[in-house]
C-alpha cells in the first residue's frame, strides 16, 4: 500500500479506536445523568467505531511493524450535553475534513481496499452525527432520546434508532445481522 494512504489509514484507525473508548466513558456518564437511551446510543456508536477500527486494521494487514500514530481525539468528561457536543464535533470533523481528504488521496493512489473501508466509515459517521444531534436536542430540553431499540450494522457501523430498514442503507447487509441495544 502507498505510504500516504497507509499513514492516513493508521491515523483513522487511531481516531476510531479512541472514539470507541471515549463513547464508552460518555455512555457511563449518560447513565449517571439519567439518560439511559443516550447511554445506549453512546454504546452502540462505540461499537460502530470499533467496526471502523477493525476495517482499517484489516485493510493494513500486510503493513506489519511498529508505527507512531497521530490522530485527532476529543478529551474531557463533562455533562452529557457537553459530551454530546464533543461527539458531534468529532463526527463532523471526520465527515467534513478527515475522511474526504483521506479518500481523495486513496483515490489518487488507487488504493481500493483502503477506499472501501473509509467510504463505509464516512457514510456511517454522517448518521452518527445526526443521531448525536437529535440526542443533544432531547437532553437540552430535559428529556432522554426516544428509541425503543437501537441497531447497528456490524459490517459498516450504520446505526438506526427506528429499525425500519430491511437492509443497511450503506452496505446492503440484511437487517437480521444488525445488533440490538
Ligand atoms: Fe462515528
Ligand atoms: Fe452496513
Amino acid at each position: 500500500m502507498k505510504a500516504m494512504t497507509q499513514d492516513n489509514l493508521r491515523s483513522a484507525y487511531g481516531g476510531e479506536s479512541q472514539a470507541h473508548m471515549r463513547y464508552r466513558i460518555w455512555s457511563d456518564k449518560a447513565n449517571k445523568d439519567g439518560f439511559p437511551t443516550v447511554a445506549r446510543l453512546f454504546m452502540a456508536t462505540s461499537d460502530a467505531e470499533e467496526v471502523h477500527a477493525i476495517l482499517h486494521f484489516k485493510a493494513l494487514k500486510d503493513e506489519k511493524g511498529d508505527f507512531s500514530v497521530t490522530s485527532g481525539g476529543g478529551f474531557g468528561l463533562g455533562t452529557t450535553s457537553e459530551n454530546l457536543q464533543g461527539a458531534i464535533n468529532g463526527e463532523t470533523f471526520e465527515v467534513n475534513e478527515m475522511y474526504p481528504a483521506y479518500i481523495a488521496v486513496a483515490e489518487m493512489q488507487n488504493e481500493k481496499v483502503a477506499l472501501s473501508a473509509m467510504k463505509f466509515a464516512i457514510e456511517a459517521e454522517k448518521v452518527h452525527a445526526e443521531l448525536y444531534t437529535k440526542a443533544k436536542e432531547a437532553v437540552d430540553s430535559g428529556k432522554d432520546l426516544e428509541a425503543k431499540k437501537i441497531y447497528i450494522c456490524p459490517v459498516c457501523g450504520f446505526i438506526s434508532i427506528t429499525g425500519e430498514e430491511d437492509n443497511c442503507p450503506i452496505c446492503k447487509a440484511k437487517k437480521e445481522l444488525f445488533k440490538e441495544y
